[in-house]
């Protein structure tokens, strides 16, 4: 399977993904990393390993359409079959949802439908989960529609919230989960695909 990974960030689920890939547990070849961020860690992490990557900046483009065929094309040139975000914090213009219908999928660090759309990324979703009073948070993956964290459901796994958690120490539990279940996902979804 032809992956492009979209990043916005650190990228330490491309990371995971990787390894995965290199142990032989996840059938598939990252052929494209994306960004909308020139400076994100994920794009260097690309480089190191040899990996393609590029950048897309909305405000670059005169249009939504251009931006959409800039990016196809750059999907089509890498022969990518299949796009996975991980930390990407833009949305994906309507084009390439319609062209990877059921081939796109998100990482959420929550379980959704509870803690996401707009504005629900990163810490913040942990600040709102510790906030709320959880006892229990999680990791969604699902596909990618056009609006903010709202595709369909493929897999969700459970994580603890502790009583003395901080956002951060529940970040961490959460993407330590990450990490395990979003190559674990990929690999039984590709299993399907093939
Ligand atoms: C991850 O926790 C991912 O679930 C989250 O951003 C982090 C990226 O970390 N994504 C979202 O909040 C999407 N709404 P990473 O760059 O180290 O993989």
């Amino acid at each position: 399977m032809n992956l492009a990974v979209y990043l916005s960030g650190r990228g330490s689920n491309f990371e995971a993904i990787l390894a995965a890939i290199d142990a032989g547990s996840l059938n598939a070849k990252i052929v494209l990393v994306v960004s909308n961020n020139p400076d994100a860690q994920g794009l260097r992490t690309a480089e190191r390993r040899g990996i393609a990557t590029a950048v897309f900046e909305r405000d670059k483009f005169a249009s939504g359409e251009e931006f959409a065929g800039a990016m196809l094309n750059k999907l089509n040139e890498h022969k990518v079959e299949f796009i996975a975000l991980a930390g990407y914090m833009r949305k994906i213009p309507p084009a390439v949802i319609r062209a990877y219908s059921k081939r796109i999928v998100n990482i959420h660090p929550a379980l959704l439908p509870k803690f996401g759309g707009k504005g629900m990324y990163g810490h913040f979703v942990h600040e709102a989960v510790i906030a709320a009073g959880e006892k229990e948070t999680g990791v969604t993956i699902h596909y990618v529609d056009e609006i903010y964290d709202h595709g369909v459901i493929i897999a969700q796994c459970p994580v603890p919230v502790m009583p003395d958690d901080t956002p951060e120490t529940l970040a961490q539990r959460t993407l330590a989960a990450e990490h395990k279940f979003y190559p674990e996902v990929l690999a039984k979804l590709f299993r399907r695909l093939k």
